[in-house]
Protein backbone atom coordinates (compact mmCIF):
# COMPACT_ATOMS: atom_id res chain seq x y z
CA UNK A 1 0.00 0.00 0.00
CA UNK A 2 1.33 3.63 -1.30
CA UNK A 3 1.62 6.12 1.95
CA UNK A 4 -0.06 9.53 0.72
CA UNK A 5 3.03 11.85 0.44
CA UNK A 6 1.10 14.47 3.53
CA UNK A 7 1.81 11.45 6.18
CA UNK A 8 5.78 12.49 5.68
CA UNK A 9 7.03 14.67 8.10
CA UNK A 10 9.55 17.36 7.60
CA UNK A 11 13.03 17.59 9.60
CA UNK A 12 12.27 20.54 11.18
CA UNK A 13 14.31 21.88 14.34
CA UNK A 14 12.18 23.03 17.15
CA UNK A 15 12.70 26.86 17.37
CA UNK A 16 11.58 26.43 13.65
CA UNK A 17 8.09 24.53 14.59
CA UNK A 18 7.29 27.14 17.13
CA UNK A 19 8.16 30.30 14.88
CA UNK A 20 6.14 28.58 12.15
CA UNK A 21 3.37 27.51 14.87
CA UNK A 22 3.12 30.81 16.41
CA UNK A 23 3.02 33.13 13.40
CA UNK A 24 0.09 30.60 12.12
CA UNK A 25 -1.99 31.06 15.93
CA UNK A 26 -1.20 34.47 15.70
CA UNK A 27 -2.74 35.18 12.54
CA UNK A 28 -5.96 33.07 13.14
CA UNK A 29 -6.43 35.29 16.40
CA UNK A 30 -6.49 38.14 13.96
CA UNK A 31 -8.61 36.02 11.25
CA UNK A 32 -11.34 35.47 13.89
CA UNK A 33 -11.56 39.20 15.22
CA UNK A 34 -11.54 40.54 11.84
CA UNK A 35 -14.33 38.65 9.99
CA UNK A 36 -16.35 38.66 13.48
CA UNK A 37 -16.06 42.46 12.62
CA UNK A 38 -17.38 41.42 8.82
CA UNK A 39 -20.36 39.67 10.17
CA UNK A 40 -21.02 42.72 12.02
CA UNK A 41 -21.07 45.10 9.42
CA UNK A 42 -22.86 42.49 6.56
CA UNK A 43 -26.10 42.47 9.42
CA UNK A 44 -25.68 46.58 9.63
CA UNK A 45 -27.68 46.72 6.28
CA UNK A 46 -30.51 45.33 6.50
CA UNK A 47 -30.28 46.26 10.62
CA UNK A 48 -29.06 49.94 10.27
CA UNK A 49 -30.44 51.60 13.49
CA UNK A 50 -28.60 48.24 15.51
CA UNK A 51 -25.26 49.20 17.58
CA UNK A 52 -25.07 52.48 16.35
CA UNK A 53 -22.53 53.76 19.20
CA UNK A 54 -19.45 55.92 17.63
CA UNK A 55 -17.19 52.95 18.56
CA UNK A 56 -19.43 50.68 16.44
CA UNK A 57 -20.37 52.46 13.75
CA UNK A 58 -20.14 51.14 10.16
CA UNK A 59 -17.05 54.05 9.30
CA UNK A 60 -14.96 53.22 11.90
CA UNK A 61 -15.66 49.00 12.06
CA UNK A 62 -14.95 48.51 8.30
CA UNK A 63 -11.58 50.25 8.58
CA UNK A 64 -10.80 47.85 11.54
CA UNK A 65 -12.31 44.87 9.33
CA UNK A 66 -10.13 45.25 6.57
CA UNK A 67 -6.52 46.40 7.89
CA UNK A 68 -7.13 43.17 10.31
CA UNK A 69 -7.80 40.86 7.81
CA UNK A 70 -4.92 42.38 5.44
CA UNK A 71 -2.41 43.16 8.08
CA UNK A 72 -3.16 41.13 10.93
CA UNK A 73 -4.32 37.90 9.10
CA UNK A 74 -3.32 37.52 5.70
CA UNK A 75 -0.07 39.49 6.18
CA UNK A 76 1.22 37.28 8.93
CA UNK A 77 0.02 34.09 8.05
CA UNK A 78 1.66 34.52 4.61
CA UNK A 79 4.49 35.75 6.07
CA UNK A 80 4.67 32.44 8.83
CA UNK A 81 4.82 30.49 5.52
CA UNK A 82 7.11 32.17 3.54
CA UNK A 83 9.65 31.94 6.01
CA UNK A 84 8.85 28.03 6.60
CA UNK A 85 9.01 28.04 2.83
CA UNK A 86 12.99 29.72 2.54
CA UNK A 87 13.85 27.31 4.78
CA UNK A 88 12.86 24.25 3.41
CA UNK A 89 14.36 25.35 -0.08
CA UNK A 90 17.55 26.82 1.14
CA UNK A 91 18.33 23.31 2.96
CA UNK A 92 19.35 25.05 6.38
CA UNK A 93 16.73 26.60 9.43
CA UNK A 94 15.29 29.41 9.44
CA UNK A 95 18.54 32.19 10.13
CA UNK A 96 18.20 35.48 11.57
CA UNK A 97 15.40 34.05 13.93
CA UNK A 98 15.52 36.72 16.17
CA UNK A 99 14.46 39.22 13.54
CA UNK A 100 11.17 36.83 12.37
CA UNK A 101 10.52 36.71 16.18
CA UNK A 102 10.45 40.59 16.50
CA UNK A 103 8.40 40.59 13.03
CA UNK A 104 6.12 38.81 14.33
CA UNK A 105 5.71 40.94 17.46
CA UNK A 106 5.88 43.94 15.33
CA UNK A 107 2.79 42.70 13.03
CA UNK A 108 0.44 42.55 15.93
CA UNK A 109 1.44 45.17 17.95
CA UNK A 110 1.03 47.51 14.51
CA UNK A 111 -2.89 45.71 14.41
CA UNK A 112 -3.68 46.37 18.27
CA UNK A 113 -2.67 50.03 17.64
CA UNK A 114 -4.44 50.06 14.40
CA UNK A 115 -7.76 48.72 15.99
CA UNK A 116 -7.54 51.06 18.90
CA UNK A 117 -7.25 54.10 17.05
CA UNK A 118 -9.28 53.37 13.91
CA UNK A 119 -12.11 52.46 16.57
CA UNK A 120 -10.97 56.35 18.72
CA UNK A 121 -11.99 57.89 15.12
CA UNK A 122 -8.31 58.67 15.03
CA UNK A 123 -7.33 57.71 11.59
CA UNK A 124 -5.26 58.89 7.89
CA UNK A 125 -8.53 59.79 6.63
CA UNK A 126 -11.19 57.92 3.27
CA UNK A 127 -7.84 56.37 2.43
CA UNK A 128 -8.58 52.66 1.26
CA UNK A 129 -6.14 50.16 3.12
CA UNK A 130 -4.16 52.93 4.68
CA UNK A 131 -7.04 54.40 7.35
CA UNK A 132 -3.75 54.07 10.18
CA UNK A 133 -2.36 56.98 11.09
CA UNK A 134 1.54 57.53 9.57
CA UNK A 135 3.36 55.69 13.02
CA UNK A 136 1.18 52.79 13.22
CA UNK A 137 2.33 52.08 9.62
CA UNK A 138 5.78 52.95 10.42
CA UNK A 139 5.47 49.75 13.08
CA UNK A 140 3.99 47.62 10.32
CA UNK A 141 6.99 48.44 8.43
CA UNK A 142 9.41 47.57 10.94
CA UNK A 143 7.64 44.30 10.73
CA UNK A 144 7.95 44.24 7.71
CA UNK A 145 11.78 44.86 7.96
CA UNK A 146 12.61 42.76 10.34
CA UNK A 147 10.73 39.57 8.59
CA UNK A 148 12.55 40.31 5.08
CA UNK A 149 16.18 40.48 7.53
CA UNK A 150 15.06 37.07 8.56
CA UNK A 151 13.61 35.57 5.26
CA UNK A 152 16.98 37.20 3.06
CA UNK A 153 19.48 36.07 5.60
CA UNK A 154 17.86 32.26 5.25
CA UNK A 155 18.26 32.57 1.58
CA UNK A 156 21.51 33.89 1.64
CA UNK A 157 22.66 31.35 3.55
CA UNK A 158 21.28 28.46 1.40
CA UNK A 159 23.35 25.38 0.68
CA UNK A 160 21.48 24.30 -2.61
CA UNK A 161 23.05 26.60 -5.65
CA UNK A 162 19.38 27.60 -7.36
CA UNK A 163 17.30 30.38 -5.32
CA UNK A 164 14.19 28.14 -5.82
CA UNK A 165 11.19 30.33 -7.62
CA UNK A 166 8.81 30.77 -4.34
CA UNK A 167 11.94 32.79 -2.89
CA UNK A 168 11.92 35.23 -5.97
CA UNK A 169 8.09 36.11 -5.28
CA UNK A 170 8.43 36.21 -1.55
CA UNK A 171 11.50 38.37 -1.52
CA UNK A 172 9.77 40.43 -3.99
CA UNK A 173 6.99 41.00 -2.48
CA UNK A 174 8.87 41.93 0.48
CA UNK A 175 11.30 44.60 -1.52
CA UNK A 176 8.57 46.18 -2.96
CA UNK A 177 5.91 46.55 -0.18
CA UNK A 178 8.82 48.34 1.62
CA UNK A 179 8.81 50.43 -1.01
CA UNK A 180 5.30 50.61 -1.47
CA UNK A 181 4.68 52.04 2.36
CA UNK A 182 7.53 54.28 2.06
CA UNK A 183 6.15 56.22 -0.83
CA UNK A 184 2.48 55.93 0.55
CA UNK A 185 3.22 58.50 3.24
CA UNK A 186 5.40 60.05 1.70
CA UNK A 187 3.98 63.97 2.65
CA UNK A 188 3.67 65.74 -0.24
CA UNK A 189 1.55 63.10 -1.81
CA UNK A 190 -0.95 64.02 0.91
CA UNK A 191 -3.40 66.07 -0.70
CA UNK A 192 -4.59 66.96 -3.86
CA UNK A 193 -4.46 64.81 -7.19
CA UNK A 194 -1.09 63.38 -6.46
CA UNK A 195 -2.86 61.89 -3.10
CA UNK A 196 -5.34 60.25 -5.74
CA UNK A 197 -2.46 59.18 -8.01
CA UNK A 198 -0.61 57.50 -4.77
CA UNK A 199 -4.28 55.91 -3.26
CA UNK A 200 -4.55 54.20 -6.13
CA UNK A 201 -0.84 53.02 -6.60
CA UNK A 202 -0.53 52.03 -2.72
CA UNK A 203 -3.90 50.27 -2.61
CA UNK A 204 -3.89 47.70 -5.64
CA UNK A 205 -0.31 47.26 -4.93
CA UNK A 206 -0.77 46.31 -1.68
CA UNK A 207 -3.12 43.57 -3.44
CA UNK A 208 -1.13 42.58 -5.97
CA UNK A 209 2.51 42.87 -5.33
CA UNK A 210 2.39 42.05 -0.97
CA UNK A 211 0.10 39.70 -0.94
CA UNK A 212 -0.46 38.16 -4.80
CA UNK A 213 3.34 37.72 -4.26
CA UNK A 214 3.43 35.46 -1.27
CA UNK A 215 0.83 33.73 -2.19
CA UNK A 216 2.17 32.49 -5.26
CA UNK A 217 5.61 31.92 -3.64
CA UNK A 218 4.34 29.91 -0.91
CA UNK A 219 2.30 28.02 -3.60
CA UNK A 220 5.01 27.09 -5.84
CA UNK A 221 6.28 25.30 -3.17
CA UNK A 222 3.05 23.86 -1.69
CA UNK A 223 1.42 22.18 -4.64
CA UNK A 224 4.32 20.57 -6.24
CA UNK A 225 5.47 19.06 -2.83
CA UNK A 226 1.79 18.00 -2.46
CA UNK A 227 1.60 16.45 -5.60
CA UNK A 228 5.09 14.97 -5.21
CA UNK A 229 5.60 15.97 -8.99
CA UNK A 230 7.62 18.96 -10.30
CA UNK A 231 5.91 22.58 -11.15
CA UNK A 232 5.08 22.47 -14.62
CA UNK A 233 6.75 24.53 -16.09
CA UNK A 234 9.75 26.79 -14.65
CA UNK A 235 9.82 29.31 -17.48
CA UNK A 236 6.32 30.11 -17.14
CA UNK A 237 6.78 30.83 -13.11
CA UNK A 238 9.50 33.42 -14.16
CA UNK A 239 7.50 34.94 -16.99
CA UNK A 240 4.52 35.34 -14.37
CA UNK A 241 7.00 36.97 -12.26
CA UNK A 242 8.62 39.59 -14.25
CA UNK A 243 5.04 40.75 -16.04
CA UNK A 244 3.47 40.81 -13.03
CA UNK A 245 6.59 43.03 -11.60
CA UNK A 246 6.07 45.27 -15.29
CA UNK A 247 2.05 45.51 -15.21
CA UNK A 248 0.85 45.78 -11.66
CA UNK A 249 2.37 48.66 -10.86
CA UNK A 250 0.11 51.33 -12.88
CA UNK A 251 -3.40 49.18 -12.83
CA UNK A 252 -4.31 51.11 -9.88
CA UNK A 253 -6.20 53.87 -11.17
CA UNK A 254 -8.87 51.86 -12.81
CA UNK A 255 -10.08 52.62 -9.22
CA UNK A 256 -9.98 55.97 -10.35
CA UNK A 257 -11.91 56.44 -13.59
CA UNK A 258 -13.93 59.02 -14.81
CA UNK A 259 -12.05 61.61 -12.01
CA UNK A 260 -9.98 64.26 -12.24
CA UNK A 261 -6.77 62.22 -12.64
CA UNK A 262 -5.52 62.82 -16.06
CA UNK A 263 -7.35 61.09 -18.84
CA UNK A 264 -4.23 59.38 -20.23
CA UNK A 265 -3.14 58.27 -16.58
CA UNK A 266 -6.37 56.37 -16.23
CA UNK A 267 -6.30 55.07 -20.38
CA UNK A 268 -2.87 53.28 -19.28
CA UNK A 269 -4.39 51.88 -15.98
CA UNK A 270 -7.21 50.18 -18.07
CA UNK A 271 -4.20 48.91 -20.63
CA UNK A 272 -2.09 47.36 -18.08
CA UNK A 273 -4.84 46.39 -16.40
CA UNK A 274 -5.81 44.10 -19.53
CA UNK A 275 -2.04 43.09 -19.94
CA UNK A 276 -2.40 41.66 -16.58
CA UNK A 277 -3.96 38.58 -18.42
CA UNK A 278 -0.50 37.46 -19.15
CA UNK A 279 1.05 36.76 -15.87
CA UNK A 280 -2.52 35.43 -14.55
CA UNK A 281 -3.27 32.90 -17.00
CA UNK A 282 0.65 31.85 -17.17
CA UNK A 283 -0.12 31.46 -13.22
CA UNK A 284 -3.15 29.85 -13.29
CA UNK A 285 -1.73 27.44 -16.22
CA UNK A 286 1.38 26.58 -14.39
CA UNK A 287 -0.31 25.27 -11.34
CA UNK A 288 -3.52 23.49 -13.20
CA UNK A 289 -1.02 22.03 -15.67
CA UNK A 290 0.77 21.31 -12.81
CA UNK A 291 -2.19 19.28 -11.25
CA UNK A 292 -3.29 17.42 -14.58
CA UNK A 293 -4.30 14.03 -13.96
CA UNK A 294 -3.88 14.78 -10.41
CA UNK A 295 -7.62 14.80 -9.11
CA UNK A 296 -7.47 11.14 -7.43
CA UNK A 297 -4.78 13.06 -5.28
CA UNK A 298 -6.55 16.24 -4.89
CA UNK A 299 -9.33 14.85 -3.47
CA UNK A 300 -7.91 12.58 -0.64
CA UNK A 301 -6.04 15.62 0.38
CA UNK A 302 -6.42 18.07 3.40
CA UNK A 303 -4.63 20.84 1.55
CA UNK A 304 -5.06 20.57 -2.06
CA UNK A 305 -8.89 21.40 -2.36
CA UNK A 306 -8.00 24.45 -0.74
CA UNK A 307 -5.36 25.26 -3.26
CA UNK A 308 -7.51 24.12 -6.40
CA UNK A 309 -10.42 27.00 -5.07
CA UNK A 310 -7.24 29.36 -4.40
CA UNK A 311 -6.32 29.21 -8.13
CA UNK A 312 -9.52 29.10 -9.47
CA UNK A 313 -10.70 31.93 -7.70
CA UNK A 314 -7.19 33.61 -8.37
CA UNK A 315 -8.13 32.71 -12.46
CA UNK A 316 -11.81 34.31 -12.06
CA UNK A 317 -11.28 37.19 -9.75
CA UNK A 318 -8.14 38.71 -11.38
CA UNK A 319 -9.69 38.51 -14.95
CA UNK A 320 -12.88 39.49 -13.68
CA UNK A 321 -10.35 42.53 -12.49
CA UNK A 322 -9.43 43.00 -16.27
CA UNK A 323 -13.03 43.13 -17.75
CA UNK A 324 -14.12 45.49 -14.88
CA UNK A 325 -11.15 47.82 -15.95
CA UNK A 326 -13.02 48.75 -19.11
CA UNK A 327 -14.49 52.24 -18.63
CA UNK A 328 -17.96 51.08 -20.47
CA UNK A 329 -18.55 48.94 -17.74
CA UNK A 330 -17.41 51.07 -15.10
CA UNK A 331 -20.18 53.45 -15.73
CA UNK A 332 -22.40 50.54 -14.00
CA UNK A 333 -20.21 49.14 -12.00
CA UNK A 334 -18.50 52.17 -10.24
CA UNK A 335 -18.82 52.68 -6.85
CA UNK A 336 -21.47 49.89 -6.32
CA UNK A 337 -21.49 46.78 -4.03
CA UNK A 338 -20.05 44.49 -7.59
CA UNK A 339 -16.47 45.91 -6.09
CA UNK A 340 -16.60 44.72 -2.80
CA UNK A 341 -17.83 41.20 -3.90
CA UNK A 342 -14.71 41.13 -6.49
CA UNK A 343 -12.39 42.34 -2.99
CA UNK A 344 -13.83 39.11 -1.61
CA UNK A 345 -13.19 36.71 -5.00
CA UNK A 346 -9.90 37.75 -5.08
CA UNK A 347 -8.71 38.69 -1.30
CA UNK A 348 -10.67 35.82 0.20
CA UNK A 349 -11.16 33.38 -3.06
CA UNK A 350 -7.69 33.57 -3.81
CA UNK A 351 -4.99 34.85 -0.92
CA UNK A 352 -7.36 33.14 2.06
CA UNK A 353 -7.56 30.15 0.36
CA UNK A 354 -4.35 30.21 -0.77
CA UNK A 355 -3.25 30.78 2.78
CA UNK A 356 -5.18 27.98 3.84
CA UNK A 357 -4.28 25.30 1.21
CA UNK A 358 -0.35 26.59 2.34
CA UNK A 359 -1.11 25.98 6.34
CA UNK A 360 -2.47 22.54 6.19
CA UNK A 361 0.51 21.43 3.26
CA UNK A 362 3.06 22.95 5.85
CA UNK A 363 2.03 23.02 9.09
CA UNK A 364 1.37 19.24 9.64
CA UNK A 365 5.10 18.77 8.17
CA UNK A 366 6.47 20.85 10.56
CA UNK A 367 4.59 19.90 13.71
CA UNK A 368 3.61 16.25 12.99
CA UNK A 369 0.20 16.57 13.88
CA UNK A 370 -2.83 16.24 11.67
CA UNK A 371 -5.79 18.20 11.47
CA UNK A 372 -9.39 16.24 12.02
CA UNK A 373 -10.56 15.10 8.85
CA UNK A 374 -14.20 15.96 9.41
CA UNK A 375 -13.28 19.28 10.42
CA UNK A 376 -10.97 20.29 7.45
CA UNK A 377 -13.81 18.97 5.08
CA UNK A 378 -16.48 20.87 6.94
CA UNK A 379 -14.15 24.04 6.84
CA UNK A 380 -13.39 23.73 3.50
CA UNK A 381 -17.15 23.13 2.50
CA UNK A 382 -18.67 26.07 4.61
CA UNK A 383 -15.76 28.79 3.43
CA UNK A 384 -15.96 28.17 -0.15
CA UNK A 385 -19.99 27.91 -0.36
CA UNK A 386 -19.90 31.09 1.48
CA UNK A 387 -17.47 32.83 -0.37
CA UNK A 388 -19.19 31.80 -3.61
CA UNK A 389 -22.42 32.89 -2.23
CA UNK A 390 -21.15 36.03 -1.18
CA UNK A 391 -19.36 36.87 -4.09
CA UNK A 392 -22.71 35.86 -6.45
CA UNK A 393 -25.34 38.18 -4.12
CA UNK A 394 -22.95 41.10 -4.17
CA UNK A 395 -21.92 40.67 -7.72
CA UNK A 396 -26.25 40.82 -8.66
CA UNK A 397 -27.15 43.00 -6.35
CA UNK A 398 -24.15 45.42 -7.56
CA UNK A 399 -25.10 45.43 -11.32
CA UNK A 400 -28.86 46.09 -10.10
CA UNK A 401 -27.54 49.41 -7.75
CA UNK A 402 -25.89 50.25 -11.22
CA UNK A 403 -28.53 49.52 -13.42
CA UNK A 404 -30.52 51.89 -11.16
CA UNK A 405 -27.93 54.61 -11.19
CA UNK A 406 -27.81 54.60 -14.85
CA UNK A 407 -31.43 54.56 -15.24
CA UNK A 408 -31.71 57.80 -12.95
CA UNK A 409 -34.27 56.20 -10.77
CA UNK A 410 -34.35 57.89 -6.85
CA UNK A 411 -31.55 56.38 -4.97
CA UNK A 412 -34.36 54.98 -2.81
CA UNK A 413 -35.01 52.27 -5.66
CA UNK A 414 -31.42 51.27 -5.71
CA UNK A 415 -31.37 50.55 -1.87
CA UNK A 416 -34.85 48.61 -2.19
CA UNK A 417 -32.76 46.46 -5.28
CA UNK A 418 -29.72 45.70 -3.26
CA UNK A 419 -31.53 44.86 0.33
CA UNK A 420 -32.28 41.07 -0.33
CA UNK A 421 -28.83 40.43 -1.39
CA UNK A 422 -27.45 42.25 0.92
CA UNK A 423 -29.38 40.11 3.74
CA UNK A 424 -27.69 37.11 1.53
CA UNK A 425 -24.57 38.11 2.11
CA UNK A 426 -24.92 38.42 5.89
CA UNK A 427 -25.96 34.90 5.75
CA UNK A 428 -22.87 33.89 3.12
CA UNK A 429 -20.33 35.52 5.88
CA UNK A 430 -22.04 33.89 8.57
CA UNK A 431 -20.77 30.66 6.77
CA UNK A 432 -17.80 32.20 6.73
CA UNK A 433 -16.99 32.90 9.94
CA UNK A 434 -18.47 29.61 10.68
CA UNK A 435 -15.67 27.87 8.54
CA UNK A 436 -13.00 29.99 10.30
CA UNK A 437 -13.92 28.86 14.07
CA UNK A 438 -13.69 25.32 12.79
CA UNK A 439 -10.12 26.58 11.08
CA UNK A 440 -9.44 27.73 14.51
CA UNK A 441 -9.84 24.68 15.97
CA UNK A 442 -7.38 22.61 13.52
CA UNK A 443 -5.09 24.95 14.11
CA UNK A 444 -5.11 24.16 17.95
CA UNK A 445 -5.09 20.66 16.58
CA UNK A 446 -2.16 21.12 14.37
CA UNK A 447 -0.06 23.09 17.20
CA UNK A 448 -0.85 23.05 20.80
CA UNK A 449 -3.31 20.25 20.49
CA UNK A 450 -2.64 16.73 21.94
CA UNK A 451 -0.49 14.29 19.79
CA UNK A 452 -2.89 11.79 18.56
CA UNK A 453 -1.20 8.18 17.70
CA UNK A 454 -3.53 7.71 14.73
CA UNK A 455 -3.08 11.23 13.14
CA UNK A 456 0.79 11.64 13.32
CA UNK A 457 2.96 12.34 10.74
CA UNK A 458 5.83 9.79 9.82
CA UNK A 459 9.23 11.02 10.01
CA UNK A 460 10.73 11.83 7.02
CA UNK A 461 13.87 9.31 7.10
CA UNK A 462 16.16 11.26 4.55
CA UNK A 463 16.90 15.06 5.71
CA UNK A 464 15.75 17.70 4.35
CA UNK A 465 14.11 17.61 0.58
CA UNK A 466 13.73 20.77 -1.76
CA UNK A 467 11.51 20.96 -4.21
C1 LIG B 1 -16.75 36.28 7.49
C2 LIG B 1 -16.09 36.77 6.43
C3 LIG B 1 -16.24 38.19 5.97
C4 LIG B 1 -17.33 39.02 5.99
C5 LIG B 1 -18.70 38.70 6.53
C6 LIG B 1 -16.95 40.28 5.40
C7 LIG B 1 -17.77 41.39 5.28
C8 LIG B 1 -17.42 42.62 4.77
C9 LIG B 1 -18.23 43.81 4.72
C10 LIG B 1 -19.65 43.91 5.23
C11 LIG B 1 -17.52 44.80 4.12
C12 LIG B 1 -17.98 46.24 3.88
C13 LIG B 1 -18.59 46.32 2.50
C14 LIG B 1 -19.10 47.69 2.12
O1 LIG B 1 -18.50 48.73 2.43
O2 LIG B 1 -20.15 47.75 1.44
C15 LIG B 1 -16.24 44.24 3.77
C16 LIG B 1 -15.25 44.92 3.08
C17 LIG B 1 -14.04 44.35 2.73
N1 LIG B 1 -13.54 43.14 3.16
FE1 LIG B 1 -14.58 41.67 4.09
N2 LIG B 1 -15.65 40.18 5.01
C18 LIG B 1 -15.16 38.93 5.34
C19 LIG B 1 -13.88 38.45 5.15
C20 LIG B 1 -12.84 39.16 4.57
C21 LIG B 1 -11.48 38.71 4.44
C22 LIG B 1 -10.91 37.40 5.01
C23 LIG B 1 -10.81 39.67 3.75
C24 LIG B 1 -9.37 39.75 3.34
C25 LIG B 1 -8.43 38.90 3.65
C26 LIG B 1 -11.75 40.76 3.48
C27 LIG B 1 -11.45 41.90 2.80
C28 LIG B 1 -12.30 42.96 2.61
C29 LIG B 1 -12.02 44.11 1.77
C30 LIG B 1 -10.76 44.29 0.93
C31 LIG B 1 -13.10 44.96 1.84
C32 LIG B 1 -13.27 46.31 1.11
C33 LIG B 1 -14.09 46.04 -0.13
C34 LIG B 1 -14.12 47.19 -1.13
O3 LIG B 1 -14.29 48.33 -0.76
O4 LIG B 1 -14.01 46.91 -2.34
N3 LIG B 1 -12.96 40.41 4.00
N4 LIG B 1 -16.19 42.91 4.19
Amino acid sequence: MSVSVELLRDNVEPEDVALFSTFTISATAWLLFSTAVGVLLSFKFPYPDWATNPALSFGRLRAIHTNDAFYGWASVALSGAALYVASRTSGIPVAGKRFAWGGLALFNIAAILGTITLDMGINNGDQEYREWVWWVTAVFLLAVIFTFTALLTTVAKRVEREIYISNWYTLGAFVFTILLGITAYIPVYQRGLGQVAVQAFYMHNAVGMWFTFLALGVTYYALPKLLNRPIYSYALGVLGFWTNLFFYPVIGAHHYEFTPLPWWFQTLAIVFSVGMLVPVWAGTGNFFLTMRWQWETVRRSYALPFIVVGVAYYFLGSTQGTVEALRSLQTIWHLTNYTVGHSHATMYGFITFIAWGAIYALLPRATGKRPPVLATGLHFWLATVGVTAYVVFLSVGGTEQGLAWAAGDPFIASVEAAAPYWAGRAVAGLFMFLAHVIFAYNVFMMTVGPSRESDRYERRPAPVQST
